[in-house]
């Protein structure tokens, strides 16, 4: 995916923090205290990454590496990667931007030996769906009351493959 010539995608940095909380509470019920940002940006560096003009931060997406059950036909335990949160401000939506930040996310996963890719999302959220799964993402299951207000997520899924990379 080559993003539009004014944005660009590079590692997140603390001093990034401030912009990156305020467009989470702008665009998402979800939100977080600044250690549990930090806490994600200092164990898995590679996988915070944000999308930027030449005068504003307008989009990130933060994630986890965890070890669990296969979301796929598999026995035994594997790596995953976790999408904890993505948001872009409204005002740069439709642009390519989360499947941007989606696509440098998925190959760092794959830097991290992760085999696969997953993420809960609200049922009604139409647009998060859709980008999913243009992706390549499934819906593996549903996680009934996941959210604080009771909406249900779909979990969606999408193996990684080595040549990731
Ligand atoms: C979901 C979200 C991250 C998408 O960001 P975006 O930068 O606008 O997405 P993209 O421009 O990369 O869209 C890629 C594809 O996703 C789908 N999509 C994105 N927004 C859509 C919408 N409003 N309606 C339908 N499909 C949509 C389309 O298939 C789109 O491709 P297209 O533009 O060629 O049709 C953004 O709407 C957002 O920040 N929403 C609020 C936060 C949120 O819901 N985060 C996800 C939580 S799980």
């Amino acid at each position: 995916m080559v993003l539009k010539a004014n944005y660009r995608l590079r590692r997140f940095k603390p001093s990034d923090l401030d912009w990156v909380i305020r467009i989470n509470r702008e665009c998402l019920p979800e939100n977080y205290t600044t250690l549990f940002f930090m806490n994600l940006y200092k164990r898995f560096p590679e996988t915070f990454i944000i999308a930027e003009t030449n005068v504003e931060i307008v989009g990130y997406i933060m994630c986890r590496i965890e070890t669990g059950i296969p979301s796929f036909k598999m026995l035994g335990i594997t790596r995953k990667g976790h999408v904890i949160s993505i948001a872009v401000l409204p005002k740069h939506q439709r642009k390519g931007i989360a499947q941007a930040l989606m696509q440098e996310t998925m190959q760092a996963m794959a830097s991290y030996k992760a085999k696969e890719c997953y993420l809960e999302v609200r049922t009604s959220n139409l647009p998060a769906i859709e980008l999913y799964k243009k992706l390549g993402f499934e819906i593996t299951r549903t996680i009934r009351n996941y959210y604080a207000d009771k909406e249900d997520a779909f979990v969606m899924a999408k193996q990684l493959h080595l040549s990731m990379k």
